[in-house]
């Protein structure tokens, strides 16, 4: 296997508060890593600061062999890590069909600065393959309904389309079944599962164990900025630090 992310020693403060700590993590090709840890563990900066939206304050976050610190958020999105956010982040007042082909369109184009509109009607191909995604995410029958109007886990399951759609060589998934109800977090460990995104390299941020355990090839534990574990699900189930950290409270297991 060979490391396609490799984070090295990255630190990132907010005035006072010290959000991550000498954080080390690399993560393999092909691999389904999630990173668990507490409300406030530093699991959003850590992605942010790998997606140019922040930029650390030491340590390096190499990206396919290439160093990303200091480029731009979409230059990385374009290089092939491509994050879904924790609160979707979709066009509310574009249909479905529209939300996932601008993403498709601006990868190839490698920009956002084209007239998604005049594009969007020449584009029979990533009109056809955007129809196909939507297939893939059960939303189809959606395509010309608004995105602002759809219910909160089809919003999130518009997201996910429109990051695969841009073949990510590596996708970021920050909560990506918070606020859906059981049916809907199922179906989406199924769609992750699927043929389609099985062999894609993900890094998955999660508070729900089923999904974690259900996903994860490996996991590390964030707990006030440090990285305090990485193995596999079950050599964390029985790590002590863990269970002291996160896992074991409440839990007599
Ligand atoms: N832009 C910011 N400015 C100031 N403080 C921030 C900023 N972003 C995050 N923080 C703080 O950094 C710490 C880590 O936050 P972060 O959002 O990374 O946690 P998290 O592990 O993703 O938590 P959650 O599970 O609740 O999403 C928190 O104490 C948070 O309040
Ligand atoms: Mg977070």
């Amino acid at each position: 296997m060979s490391t396609i992310l490799d984070i090295d020693g990255v630190n990132k403060t907010f005035g006072g508060l010290h959000a991550l700590r000498d954080v080390h993590l690399k993560i393999e090709q092909g691999e389904t890593h999630a990173i668990i840890g507490p409300n406030g563990a530093g699991k959003s900066t850590l992605l942010n600061c790998c997606i140019g939206r922040l930029i650390p304050d030491s340590g390096s976050v190499t990206f396919d062999g290439n160093n990303m610190i200091g480029m731009k958020a979409h230059d990385i999105n374009h290089a092939g890590m491509v994050r879904v956010f924790q609160t979707p982040e979709i066009f509310p007042d574009l249909d479905l069909l529209q939300n996932v082909m601008i993403p498709a369109l601006a990868k190839r184009e490698g920009t956002f600065s084209f007239n998604p509109f005049k594009t969007l009607a020449k584009e029979k191909a990533i009109h056809d393959e955007a129809m196909e995604t939507l297939a893939d995410f059960e939303l189809d029958k959606f395509h010309n309904k608004l995105a602002g109007s759809i219910s909160r886990g089809d919003k999130r399951r518009l997201e996910l389309a429109m990051g695969l759609i841009q073949h990510p060589t590596l996708l970021l998934l920050d909560e990506p079944t918070a606020g859906m109800a059981r049916h809907d977090t199922n179906r989406t460990i199924d769609l992750l599962k699927s043929e389609k995104m099985s062999n894609m390299t993900k890094v998955i941020i999660e508070h729900d164990m089923h999904v974690v355990f259900s996903l994860a090839d490996r996991i590390s534990v964030l707990a006030r900025g440090h990285i305090i574990a990485t193995g596999t699900p079950d050599e964390i189930k029985n790590d002590q630090k863990v269970k002291d950290a996160y896992l074991g409270e409440g839990d007599d297991e």
